[in-house]
């Protein structure tokens, strides 16, 4: 008799035991702090201070171009865009510098062929025009703000050659690896 209380009493203990733990276990879930790369709670953002960072001052002519992220990556934005933005239908200054007959007298890069091409049809874009797709520039090119990265970037671009770094020749191999039916039939 005496034994079997013992054994139902150590039971309970390991019962116990085994609640308590995975009590405490669910207590210790990752807390609305921990789960973002803020560390502000989710619900209350009067602790919440933003880092202080400034985009590039200098205006378009006196900047420093960046190396492409990757090959035939979209460039950042190395001018201060102040009074550029926003682009409208009537209002596209940047075309007003990046346009090819233009760009070199400004040292500018021009806009390269691609931005000519209609992709969805297939076809040139609109004589001497840019394709509509490509007209809202800062859908894809954008400036570079001094923030520190809040998380580390181990990626490192691989460039077929030198010149890629700063150029691209996007449109020149657009079809490399895709095999072109209308020339198999010879
Ligand atoms: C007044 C002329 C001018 C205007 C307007 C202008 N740019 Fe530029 N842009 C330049 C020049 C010049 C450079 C080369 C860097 C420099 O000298 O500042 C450049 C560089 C760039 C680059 C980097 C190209 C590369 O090869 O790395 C991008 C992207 C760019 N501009 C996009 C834009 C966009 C988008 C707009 C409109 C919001 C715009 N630019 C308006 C003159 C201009
Ligand atoms: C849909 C995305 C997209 C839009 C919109 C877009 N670009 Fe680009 N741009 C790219 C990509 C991707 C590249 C690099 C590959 C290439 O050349 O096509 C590029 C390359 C460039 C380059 C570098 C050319 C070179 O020879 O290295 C310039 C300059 C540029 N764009 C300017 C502009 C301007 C100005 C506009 C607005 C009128 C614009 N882009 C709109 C995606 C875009």
């Amino acid at each position: 008799m005496k034994m079997r209380v013992g054994m139902l009493a150590v039971l309970v203990l390991v019962g116990l035991l085994y609640a308590v733990k995975h009590h405490s276990k669910h207590e210790s879930l990752v807390s609305d702090t921990q789960i973002g790369l803020r560390k502000a709670p989710l619900e209350d953002e009067r602790d919440l201070r933003l880092h202080s960072y400034e985009y590039h001052k200098l205006p378009p002519g006196e900047s420093k171009r960046f190396e492409r992220a990757y090959e035939n990556a979209p460039p950042m934005i190395p001018h201060d865009v102040t009074g550029l933005l926003p682009i409208t239908k009537d209002n596209n200054q940047c075309l007003g510098c990046h346009m090819p007959d233009v760009a070199s007298t400004v040292g500018a890069t021009p806009v390269p062929k691609s931005h000519f091409f209609d992709f969805r049809h297939n076809r040139p874009a609109k004589e001497g025009s840019i394709s509509d797709a490509r007209f809202n520039c800062t859908q894809c090119h954008a400036p570079q703000a001094n923030a520190k990265p809040l998380v580390k970037n181990n990626f490192k671009p691989v460039f077929s050659n030198k010149a890629l770094e700063f150029r691209s020749d996007f449109m020149d191999v657009v079809d490399v690896g895709v095999k072109d039916l209308t020339k198999t039939k010879e």
